[in-house]
């Protein structure tokens, strides 16, 4: 980056790493690696000792952390633990930013902004969807959300940790995507899994199906944008198959498990979600309709399908 302006280049701007545990401490190695004048605080101070051995200085509190970076990471447990922090005697947050990277839910992210702008700093609240082992290389999706103007300032300081990306000014995005990917992984997994065991009963190993169920997922992943275009405008048409089609083929899928001895738990879910759509007369619809069914409580949907 050019620095003949005396603007201090993005890898000279100081940051600190508030939570040393075994991500804590991969954050604050890529600030190090990168650069970075790094500031660290744990409450186990001990578990510092190779990253000030690597060039970091140890800040005496909390506080202190938290007044000598341009920006402070945080990368603790939990909410209530990143509250404890914040919370301490020394802390003062007036003119800071805080980045949040503690796994939480969307209504902690939410809460954890606006106790912290209201004591006069600016904050991004994240997610981090990597191994410690990846932090530093492109791997490491890091997810960011809350203002844009403070991730963009940031946005070259934190390019140290992975490819970096903003969601959007909600600071509960950052959680909300997070979850959105873990049901998508273990959905995929847990019908990849119930696939194998039905293959198993035929004398068929695990890595001989997983080419099969590879290119299964990557051609259902194809169908994405295109149903995505139909939740968004509401509307359902039968271009490929019709639900009633699928449900059919759903109760071959558990008299299948039935019959090979397998658990059928998860086909009959699926039935049961479509059963539901149909009865409420979407039957002739294409399988994104479901939607309605995945958008109310759960209870809500049982309840109105067995007319209570
Ligand atoms: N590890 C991963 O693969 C991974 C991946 C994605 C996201 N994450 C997220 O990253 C966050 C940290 O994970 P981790 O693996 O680094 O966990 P970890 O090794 O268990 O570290 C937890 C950290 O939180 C600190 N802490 C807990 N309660 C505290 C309190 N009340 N006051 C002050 N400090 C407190 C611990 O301090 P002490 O050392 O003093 O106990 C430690 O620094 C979690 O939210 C996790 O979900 C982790």
């Amino acid at each position: 980056m050019d620095n003949t302006s005396g603007t201090p280049s993005s890898s000279t701007l100081p940051v600190s790493v508030v939570g040393l545990g075994l991500m804590g401490r991969s954050l604050a190695r890529a600030f190090l690696r990168a650069g970075h004048p790094v500031t660290v605080w744990n409450r186990t101070s001990s578990k510092a000792a190779q990253l000030v051995a690597d060039g970091a200085r140890l800040a005496p509190s909390a506080g202190d952390a938290l007044r000598s970076g341009s920006l402070t990471v945080l990368c603790l447990t939990d909410y209530a633990a990143v509250l404890d922090v914040l919370d301490g005697d020394d802390v003062g947050l007036d003119g800071t930013t805080v980045v949040n990277l503690t796994s939480g839910s969307s209504s902690d992210g939410r809460e954890a902004a606006r106790r912290v702008e209201r004591r006069g700093a600016r904050y991004l609240d994240g997610a981090i969807m990597a191994v410690p082992s990846a932090i530093g290389t492109a791997d490491a999706v890091v997810l960011h959300s809350g203002p844009r103007s403070v991730f963009e300032k940031h946005e070259p300081t934190l390019a140290a940790l992975g490819t970096v990306t903003h969601l959007g000014e909600d600071p509960g995005l950052a959680a909300l995507y997070d979850v959105a990917g873990l049901t998508m992984m273990w959905s995929v997994l847990d019908a990849w899994l119930h696939g194998t065991a039905l293959l198993r009963t035929a004398g068929v190993d695990a890595a001989t199906f997983a080419p099969f169920a590879q290119q299964i997922a990557a051609e259902v992943a194809g169908w994405l944008p295109g149903y995505a275009e139909q939740v968004d405008r509401g509307s359902f048409p039968a271009e490929v198959s019709t639900l009633e089609t699928d449900v059919r083929a759903m109760s071959h899928l558990i008299a299948e498990s039935e019959a090979a001895g397998v658990n059928d738990e998860l086909p009959r879910l699926i039935k049961a979600i479509a059963d539901r759509s149909v009865a409420a007369g979407h039957g002739t619809e294409q399988y994104p309709v479901l939607i309605e069914e995945f958008s109310k409580p759960s209870g809500a949907g049982q309840a109105e399908s067995s007319g209570r």
